[in-house]
């Protein structure tokens, strides 16, 4: 079984979010259950300049767009024995961050036909593309409107997997004509036009053989209006190859028994190191350092998607208990501005740190008793899964993948990972709370949660196995 895995990012060389995670993670997790996997992405050179040295330079040609032709180098670079192959043309990929400029759309585009265009140049037949969110989506649409004749693309199967729904890549039209070479007249009455825009992600679910997304809720979630940022109906429709496969995390990155991130190791059988990472995560955010009082980590961008309007909204409450609150991230100035405001109105309470710091980060999973993650909505989350294999309670917002990964805590029977609210109010955030903090009162409830919170297994392991399935069936 051969699959390429298409990607805009990757850890560890250029990542902005939670499918850099999954493109450096699931491809490693494939090859060990024996799928011939590699990995193709654009060459930004916001990556590390040594991966940038390593990488060599195997062939390059030129792609037509349009009137004209766009350079198209590729290089490739093997590293813990999944090939990654790059695909170089410095007028798009030589920019300071990897997204948010004007020209988006055909920077995708020309990625898109790169990556189609790589398999007949260097004789690459996979059995699949396992394409990821919308800057790789109009590949199944590409191959079967403008490659459909071409010997190759006759076997060739495509995957979408869909991040988050709420990006879509939705640009003019006349894409169709000027950069694909395709009649806009076609395609007129397509279901790829939202209206006068070529949508990316639609024409990726309309054209891929199967389509899944992070978590089995978020595939339920994004069928209705209130999830579906408008593909709903679509999605309905094609609802027969649509599934949810729940992400994973890279369980040698994250274990608390080895992380060279964190002052103190730990395991199920040994807590002491976590007492003790919490001491220096009090110390590092400046926080008075008291063991018994109940610590909230917060690793977030700061967003709307995040929840932190409520958060803001119940803020106030929530300090009225013995609490303290780290929290770190970057995201919505606004959002950055308040929570600054907050820990400088309460420095005993609250600590923020409006940076990107691995380390710290680390150190949040490890040193906090809470994991707070109220998401208006979440694919699937992949913070509440580190925390809990690091012995930190998350408390979330019952939605997607946070739903699917943390089981309420019920006392009577000692079973449950966590905390969770459904309704999204200030009001149901706070009542999950005040009942969180009554159980880390109880000292053998707590001690319980953290147990079943550490012995979850959520590495890759199963995660790959239902893509490998899922390959097989399609
Ligand atoms: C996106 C989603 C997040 C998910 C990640 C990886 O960042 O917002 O929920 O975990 O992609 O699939």
């Amino acid at each position: 079984m051969k699959v390429l895995f298409a990607s805009a990012e990757c850890a560890p060389f250029f990542k902005t979010g939670g499918l850099g995670d999954v493109a450096g993670a699931l491809p490693k997790a494939l090859k060990e259950k024996g799928v011939e996997i590699s990995v193709v992405l654009p060459f930004f050179t916001a990556m590390p300049q040594h991966y940038q040295e390593a990488s060599e330079e195997v062939t390059h040609f030129y792609i037509k767009m349009g009137i004209h032709q766009q350079y198209c180098g590729i290089r490739k670079l093997e590293l813990d024995q999944v090939v990654y192959y790059f695909i170089e043309n410095p007028d798009y990929f030589d920019r300071e961050n990897l997204y948010s400029y004007e020209d988006d759309g055909e920077r995708f585009a020309f990625f898109s036909l790169a990556i189609i265009e790589m398999l007949t140049k260097m004789n690459i037949q996979p059995d699949f593309i396992h394409c990821n969110d919308h800057h790789t989506a109009i590949i199944p649409f590409l191959l079967k409107e403008k490659y459909q004749n071409q010997a190759f693309c006759q076997e060739l199967r495509t995957i979408l997997t869909i991040h988050n729904i709420e990006f879509q890549g939705k640009y003019p039209q006349k894409m169709l004509p000027e950069i694909f070479d395709l009649p806009l007249a076609e395609f007129e009455q397509s279901a790829v036009l939202d209206q006068t825009d070529l949508n990316f992600l639609k024409a990726g679910i309309l054209y891929a053989d199967r389509v899944t997304t992070v978590s089995p809720t978020y595939a339920e979630e994004i069928q209705t209006p209130e999830f579906g940022c408008g593909l709903d109906v679509v999605l309905q429709q094609e609802q027969g190859k649509l599934s949810g496969i729940l992400n994973g995390i890279d369980y040698e990155l994250n274990d608390p028994a080895t992380d060279s991130l964190i002052p103190a190791h730990f395991t199920t059988d040994d807590l002491a190191g976590k007492a003790m990472n919490k001491q220096a995560l009090q110390e590092k955010m400046g926080l008075p350092v008291q063991a018994d009082i109940p610590l909230i980590g917060v690793v977030s961008r700061l967003t709307h998607q995040k929840g932190f309007p409520l958060v803001l909204e119940a803020f106030e409450k929530l300090l009225k208990h013995p609490v303290q609150i780290v929290i770190l991230g970057t995201g919505d100035p606004a959002l950055e501005e308040q929570f600054k405001a907050l820990a400088t109105a309460y420095p005993e309470k609250v600590s923020t740190k409006i940076l990107f710091d691995l380390s710290l980060a680390q150190l949040i999973y490890a040193g906090s008793d809470l994991f707070l993650m109220p998401s208006k909505f979440e694919p699937c989350g992949l913070s509440q899964l580190i925390a809990m294999r690091y012995g930190t309670i998350p408390l979330v917002h019952a939605t997607g993948g946070l739903k699917d990964t943390v089981l309420p805590f019920q006392p009577e029977t000692g079973s449950g990972t966590g905390f969770s609210f459904i309704e999204y109010t200030p009001e149901a955030l706070i009542s999950m709370v005040n009942t969180a903090l009554s159980s880390y009162q109880t000292a053998n409830d707590w001690q319980t949660i953290i147990q079943n919170a550490m012995a979850e297994d959520f590495s890759w392991s199963a995660s790959s196995e239902a893509y490998v399935q899922l390959y097989k069936q399609c």
